[in-house]
């Protein structure tokens, strides 16, 4: 998507395959700032630290960290070290070990001389399958949207939750490609934009992706969405995943669940938009078993943003020695999921469903 313009993407190779490079999202909306990345380590801080976020992008930045690797030292040994110490650099989105272990097993059946080459070339797909996958899940949402378009008069307004747009993505991204081919086959749209707590990726970086499209949007409060949708404000709902199991329960930001729940209540049409790098059939039951990253606490205590001066300064908001509890996602249950958005297209979410995607994709 576009930046003041210019087509852009979140992260790319370095022109001399020595490093990678990606858009530091710590700063945004506020400074653009591109970062090099010139090693597993600067990698794997990149990840956890959440310079880059975003289930898919986290998977194709890991990507490139094997590649890197892969120059260092593309024995078995480093490789798998490397897999191992990238994987555990975030818990809950599962495109992170699905990138990793796709890279190690393309590489391994490499002969080690070779393996640099390969490395970048198989990272290079991984980032480049991304931005397809999405641009498909983008027009299979468009025909939900123009359905809705049809029967209603004004825009069709979109409820979203977190990031789940180019910035958590290599391009388009999963919740938002569906609203961006919408606006770009002028349909009007507006999006509600729910702030996020408490990193706040929907009022920082949904909201500035957004404006740079052009798209009509509105930053609400997290608390906001139930009253917009009991007062028949929101058309529908649509947001992003970062683990979705095999009965179709979906892992998102936390949050997401309550939305669901208000969704459910009135009659809102619930729609996740899930790439199939984001399935773990490994799982059942998500509530019981997917396992919920828990981030410090400072970031419930503390917030930042640009003071007057233009200055970027952190401010506490509680009471000093007030704990905080920050988990940093939740579990819908499938229940509550009116249907998957997939590059294959729409589908309920339960079993039979995605054990039936996964036989022919
Ligand atoms: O903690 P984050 O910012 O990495 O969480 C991101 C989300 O929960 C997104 O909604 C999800 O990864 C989907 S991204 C297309």
């Amino acid at each position: 998507m576009r930046v003041d313009g210019q087509p852009t993407r979140t992260i790319r190779a370095a022109p001399g395959r020595d490093a990678v490079e990606i858009i530091d999202q710590r700063w945004l909306p506020h400074r653009f700032v591109i970062e090099r990345l010139a090693d597993v380590a600067s990698v794997q801080q990149a990840i956890r630290d959440m310079w880059v976020r975003g289930a898919p992008l986290i998977g194709a930045t890991a990507a490139h960290g094997i590649a890197l690797q892969a120059i260092a030292d593309a024995s078995d040994e480093a490789l798998a070290g490397s897999a191992a110490f990238l994987e555990a650099a975030r818990p809950t989105a599962v495109n992170l070990a699905w990138a990793v272990r796709r890279m190690l097993k393309h590489l391994l059946a490499v002969a080690v001389p070779l393996r640099a080459a390969a490395a970048w070339d198989e990272a290079q797909a991984i980032a480049d399958a991304d931005v397809l996958v999405n641009a498909a899940i983008g027009r299979h949402g468009l025909a939900l949207i123009r359905e809705i378009a049809a029967r209603k008069p004004g825009p069709v307004r979109v409820l979203t939750h977190c990031n789940a747009g180019w910035l958590a993505t290599v391009d388009w991204g999963t919740a938002t490609a569906p609203i961006y081919q919408a606006h770009a086959a002028g349909i009007p749209v507006h999006v509600w934009v729910d702030e996020t707590r408490p990193r706040n990726q929907g009022a920082s970086l949904t909201a500035w992706e957004l404006g740079h499209e052009g798209v009509p949007h509105t930053v609400i409060a997290d608390n906001a969405g139930g009253h917009l949708m009991q007062h028949g404000e929101v058309d529908l709902v649509v947001v992003g995943c970062d683990r979705v199991t095999s009965q179709g329960d979906v892992c998102n930001k936390i949050g997401t669940y309550l939305k669901a729940l208000a969704a459910r209540d009135n009659g809102v049409p619930f729609y996740v938009a899930m790439p199939t790098s984001t399935l773990d059939l490994a799982l059942g039951d998500g509530v019981a078993e997917v396992h919920i990253e828990e981030r410090t606490g400072r970031e419930v205590t503390h917030i930042t943003g640009r003071a007057a001066s233009g200055e970027l300064i952190e401010v506490q908001l509680t009471p000093d020695g007030s704990p905080a509890a920050n988990p940093a996602f939740d579990v819908t249950p499938a229940r509550l999921v009116t249907a998957l958005i997939t590059e294959h297209g729409v589908m309920p979410a339960t079993a039979g469903a995605l054990r039936r995607l996964m036989g022919s994709s």
